[in-house]
C-alpha cells in the first residue's frame, strides 16, 4: 500500500536530480550516505535512493527512483559507460524494463560467464559494464543509466536518468 502521499515531503517522489546524493535504501545502513568506500570491487550492487542535499529529502516515495550502484573494474566498462562512471562506479535504475519488477540479483549470466544484474520475475539480465544492455531474457530495452560524480568522497548524481525508467507492460 502506498497511501502515504499526503505525508510524503515535497520532492520525495521527484526523479533523481543533478547534485543529489545517494543513500542506502535497505539493510542496516538504510538512509546513510553511500561513499565509494562502501562499494566492494566487482559487486554486488548496493540499492540506493537519491537524496536532495539541500532539503535532506530522500526521494523514496516513488519506487521508480530505486537505483543500483556498483563498483566495477574501469577497464571492463565500454566507452559510454565509462563516461558516466567515477572510479568504475556506475548507477542504473533498479526497475526492470520488462514488467517493472525490481532487479534484485547479481549472478552469473545464463548467456556468458560474467556476473550480471538479473530480474528474477522472468529472468531478464543486464550487463552494467555495457550500459546495462539486455544480455538475456524478455526485457525490451536496457536499464536507465544515471551519470555519477564524486563530491567530498560521497557519490552524487551528475544528471537525469538516461533512457526510460520502468516496465513496458503492466506488472
Ligand atoms: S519484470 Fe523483469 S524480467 Fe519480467
Amino acid at each position: 500500500m502506498q497511501a502515504r502521499a499526503d505525508e510524503d515531503p515535497p520532492g520525495s517522489d521527484e526523479r533523481p536530480q543533478k547534485g543529489d546524493l545517494l543513500v542506502f535504501s535497505e539493510g542496516e545502513q538504510e538512509g546513510k550516505l553511500i561513499t565509494a568506500a562502501n562499494l566492494p570491487a566487482g559487486g554486488p550492487p548496493v540499492h540506493a535512493w537519491p537524496k536532495d542535499p539541500k532539503t535532506s529529502v530522500v526521494r523514496s516515495a516513488s519506487r521508480l527512483n530505486e537505483i543500483l550502484v556498483i563498483r566495477l573494474d574501469p577497464a571492463e566498462l565500454d566507452e559510454q559507460t565509462k563516461a558516466r562512471a567515477v572510479d568504475g562506479i556506475v548507477a542504473y535504475s533498479a526497475i526492470c524494463t520488462h514488467a517493472g519488477c525490481p532487479v534484485t540479483a547479481w549472478v552469473k549470466s545464463d548467456a556468458g560467464d560474467k556476473e550480471v544484474f538479473k530480474c528474477m520475475c522472468h529472468n531478464s539480465e543486464y550487463d552494467p559494464r555495457a550500459g546495462a544492455q539486455v544480455v538475456f531474457g524478455p526485457a525490451p530495452r536496457r536499464l536507465a543509466a544515471l551519470p555519477l560524480a564524486l563530491a567530498d568522497g560521497s557519490l552524487s548524481i551528475a544528471g537525469n536518468f538516461i533512457g526510460k525508467v520502468g516496465g513496458a507492460q503492466p506488472g
